[in-house]
């Protein structure tokens, strides 16, 4: 029997890794240049994590967690997205000191019960930021420039950011009353599903991809008409401070990300070399209550989160080549006969210590096959030990891309076996 990897799940090798460690490295330069501390949180949570959170009525909380029973009979869930519980971890922690402001990061895997289609999967790579502290308008502005610069310096050229705010909760009450009584007359054009959000949470239709809920939502109020003064000042100060960043943005007023968490500025980077609705890289906004709503503080906070696999799709789309990082001398060291394995153990250990990308042959194949192998794993050197060089304790060192060989006495001759293979370019 052939076991495949699940539906929507994919395995990560070979020129992936490059692309994956160039955005992953290129997130954490970033990072540090803003002052973010790495955080790791577990897998899986507890439901309500994410339940209370994200809300019961989104799309993710409705239909796609991998939600399960452990032994106990407790309900767990694989994470589907960062905050919620970077939220939970930072409470727990008591991670917060009043008047500071707390930044991290985190890379992971998050899991979403989707209906897999290219850069839509099951399990799939987040990297992403959460800062705490000040409901200051110039941290959300931060926070957008990251997501900005990230994008920029792993070579992108055509992005759209898309910048919203969805107001705080007078400003959204306001609203659904307006849209209530917009809807009202025009319900049977909703799907069933947003009929019953239209009872339930109606900001949630505006998450609906279907083509009749998009018709009645085309001309309904936005949120962005009913903002406070509070929270229309709050917007108005992020969008004077994108553009003092020389930061291009777009206002969208149907943008409301499929979370119940968030108030105030939301934002979405979207790649307009992607025709497809998997088009969004990263997104994020405010959650001035969400802390709270935990049992937390009273402490606001903004983030947001990248698609790595998205992203590394896209940069294999549009040709973006991953940096090349500074290449480590490579050495085969090949063991002729299994009876001097404690001396090429000795040889390994050495090369190791120093650094070096040092491998030895598991396997006792003739020196032209190994020699051959070498050149095959792009090897920089062979290093061969056979009968004579056990015996006189020397090593031979063949160059792969010269074509040359030389020998070395091993005790006596280890700067000059170190200069033979450069290894001073490793240290
Ligand atoms: P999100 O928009 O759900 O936000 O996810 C962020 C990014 O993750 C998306 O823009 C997309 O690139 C990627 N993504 C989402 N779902 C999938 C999938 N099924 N397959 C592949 N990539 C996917 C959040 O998760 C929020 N927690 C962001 C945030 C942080 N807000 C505040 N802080």
């Amino acid at each position: 029997m052939v076991l495949n990897s699940p539906r929507g799940t994919a395995d990560i090798f070979g020129n992936d890794i490059e692309y994956r460690d160039h955005v992953t490295d290129s997130a954490r330069d970033l990072f540090e240049i803003f002052n973010y501390n790495e955080i790791i949180t577990p897998a899986f949570e507890h439901t309500e994590v994410f339940s209370r959170s994200i809300g019961t009525e989104t799309d993710i909380v409705s239909r796609e967690m991998y939600t399960f029973k452990d032994k106990k009979g407790r309900s767990l869930t694989l994470r589907p997205e960062g905050t919620a519980a970077v939220v939970r971890a930072v409470i727990e922690n008591k991670m917060y000191t009043a008047g500071a402001t707390l930044k991290l990061f985190y890379i992971g895997n998050m899991f979403r019960y989707e209906r897999p289609q290219k850069g839509r999967m099951r399990e799939f790579w987040q990297l992403g930021i959460e800062a705490f502290g000040p409901d200051n308008a110039l941290l959300d502005a931060e926070v957008i420039w990251m997501l900005n610069l990230l994008f920029k310096k792993l070579g992108f050229k055509k992005l759209v950011l898309l910048v919203n705010s969805l107001g705080c909760h007078k400003c959204r009450k306001d609203f659904l009353a307006e849209f209530g009584k917009y809807l009202e007359p025009l319900a049977d054009s909703l799907c069933g599903d947003c009929r019953n959000r239209a009872e339930k949470n109606p900001m949630r239709i505006f998450d609906c991809k279907k083509e009749g809920c998009k018709e009645v939502l085309a001309g309904s109020p936005k949120i962005i008409s009913f903002l406070c003064g509070q929270c229309s000042d709050h917007f108005n100060k992020v969008l004077g401070y994108l553009e003092k960043l020389g930061i291009n943005y777009k206002k969208d007023e149907s943008l409301v990300r499929g979370f119940d968490y968030y108030t105030r500025t939301i934002f979405e980077i979207v790649s307009g070399d992607i025709k497809s609705a998997q088009n969004a890289l990263g997104g994020g906004g405010r959650y001035d209550k969400l802390v709270k709503q935990f049992g937390g503080l009273d402490i606001p906070a903004v983030g947001f989160a990248v698609g790595i696999d998205r992203t590394m799709m896209l940069m294999g789309q549009l040709g973006i080549k991953p940096r090349k990082k500074v290449k480590k001398t490579k050495i085969y060291l090949i063991c002729m006969e299994e009876k001097h394995q404690d001396y090429c153990l000795e040889v390994l250990k050495y090369f190791r210590e120093k650094n070096l990308i040092c491998d030895i042959n598991f396997t006792g194949r003739n020196l032209k096959s190994e020699i051959k192998q070498a050149g095959k794993k792009e090897y920089d050197f062979a290093v061969i030990i056979g009968e004579e060089e056990a015996k006189a304790r020397m090593v031979t060192i063949k160059d792969m891309g010269a074509f040359e060989q030389q020998s070395a006495g091993w005790d006596g001759e280890k700067d000059k076996i170190l200069k033979i293979i450069g290894a001073g370019d490793n240290e």
